[in-house]
Parts: C-alpha cells; sequence; structure tokens
C-alpha cells in the first residue's frame, strides 16, 4: 500500500443531482479531516449531478475531486446522446472514467473506443481513471490475465510515460461487480494487480510503478481493510457500499486506521 490510498465511488444511474449535492455535502463533513496526502477522495456522478456538485464543492472549499462516467472522443459533432470533453470540462469534472464494465458489457464498448476516449481525455487535461475486468467465462478458461492485458494495452495505447502520471487503473472483476456480484479475495485480487503493474511497467517504465491501481467489485465494510492491507491495492473504487456517506466514511477510518 503506498503512503496515499485512493477512495472512490461511481453512484452509476443513481442519485439525482439534489441527492448528490446533499451526499457530497454530508461526505465532505464526515471526511474533510483526512489530509489528502494520505487520501484522495473521489466522487463519479451523474452527467447533470456535475454542474451543481462543482458549486457545493467549490463553496465547502473541498479536495474530493468530481468525475464523470463517460465521455465522447470528439469535441463537438453530430453524435446524439454523448457528452464531449469540453462539456465535462465546463460543468466541472476533472476525471473521466473510460470501460467501466457496463459500459462494456451492457453498451458493448471495445477496447478501441476507450483507447479514443482515454487519448481525448489527457489531450482535454483530465485524470483519467481506466477499468478494467475479465469475464466468469474468461476466469473459467483460464484467459483472465490474457483479457486484461489487452484492455491495459489497448486502452492505454499510444498513452505516453509522461502522461502516465494523470492514469489511474480500476481492476473490477466483471463476476465481482454489483447486486449478484462476488468480491474477489485479497489473495486472487493481490494476483492480478501484481500482473497488472508488471503490465503497466512494460507500457511506461518506472512510471508505470506509480499508476494507481484500485480494487474494485463488492467492495463492502467487511472486507475494505483486508483488500487495503494487499500490498499491490492502492485504492478502493466502491459502488453500493459507498452511496451512502455514513459508510463511506466509515470505511474510509477503518482502512486508514489499519494503515
Ligand atoms: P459495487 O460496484 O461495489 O456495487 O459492486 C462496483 C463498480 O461497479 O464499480
Amino acid at each position: 500500500m503506498q503512503d496515499r490510498f485512493y477512495f472512490g465511488t461511481n453512484t452509476k444511474m443513481f442519485k439525482t443531482a439534489a441527492e448528490t449535492v446533499d451526499y457530497l455535502r454530508r461526505l465532505e463533513e464526515l471526511t474533510c479531516g483526512i489530509p489528502r496526502e494520505r487520501a484522495e477522495r473521489f466522487v463519479i456522478p451523474s452527467y447533470t449531478s456535475l454542474g451543481p456538485a462543482r458549486t457545493e464543492l467549490d463553496r465547502a472549499g473541498s479536495g474530493i475531486l468530481l468525475g464523470a462516467q463517460n465521455m465522447g472522443w470528439e469535441e463537438r459533432g453530430q453524435y446524439t446522446g454523448e457528452i464531449s470533453p469540453l462539456m465535462l470540462r465546463e460543468a466541472g469534472a476533472r476525471l473521466v472514467m473510460a470501460g467501466h464494465s457496463e459500459r462494456r458489457h451492457t453498451f458493448r464498448e471495445t477496447d478501441a473506443e476507450e483507447e479514443k476516449k482515454v487519448r481525448c481525455a489527457l489531450d482535454h487535461g483530465f485524470r483519467v481513471l481506466l477499468c478494467v475486468g475479465e469475464q466468469l467465462e474468461d476466469r473459467q478458461y483460464g484467459t483472465g490475465d490474457e483479457v486484461l492485458r489487452i484492455q491495459l494495452k489497448v486502452g492505454l495505447h499510444g498513452v505516453r510515460p509522461e502522461e502516465a502520471d494523470r492514469v489511474w487503473v480500476a481492476y473490477e472483476p466483471v463476476w465481482a461487480i454489483g447486486l449478484n456480484g462476488i468480491p474477489a479475495d485479497e489473495g486472487y485480487a493481490g494476483e492480478k494487480h501484481r500482473m497488472l503493474r508488471g503490465t503497466l511497467e512494460e507500457l511506461f517504465g518506472e512510471a508505470g510503478s506509480r499508476v494507481p491501481l484500485l480494487y474494485g467489485g463488492s467492495v463492502n465494510p467487511e472486507n475494505a481493510v483486508a483488500l487495503s492491507r494487499c500490498e499491490e491495492i492502492d485504492g478502493l473504487f466502491i459502488g453500493r457500499s459507498a452511496w451512502d456517506a455514513e459508510r463511506f466514511a466509515a470505511i474510509m477510518c477503518a482502512v486508514l486506521e489499519a494503515a
């Protein structure tokens, strides 16, 4: 575990703008005492929440980083239903997520599309959170590592080592995510994180050793500390268990106390 631990949540298609603002206000109250050097906190709400969330975070002088769940890879154009980097910047996002499992599998996004989003987000000055994860059948066929390496190598293709300090990666096995998900244990997650770290170093050399590598997929108050103690895990990317500010703050405190 690095000195600074990462705690983030993606609220998916939950929480209206008003609900997001209430949530952020409470989360900030509960966690503002945690120094930024010890913990990077980030929240990725719905697009319509971004503007009001930015206003709230600025008002509170909060260090919580605000991210977007997805992004089109052009600044403007005939792309009905997409959102551009210019719009996300204007709305206040500083981080862009690419390749969440639900984007890849429910909306059939490809590795090549994630690459375009990563490129475009870096070109527009955002930090990027690239999510990777193998499906259950990949695990059963023993091809999980190949799938993960392809997702990483294609998704980060063309990223220069000097840009790698704006890249974060979340390892989220698809079978671990969501209501029917079974969380990976520390042993399994640690093994995959080691492999991913090796791939990041292959891609970026020394800079690859500093890319934050987060675990996600059914992280909860019961398993968060054990996962965080895993040497290779630099942060936790949490869905359901973080959508209540009290619960999320309790996870942060427990992890930091145990460090
Ligand atoms: P979960 O979601 O923690 O609810 O499994 C994780 C995610 O989708 O990133």
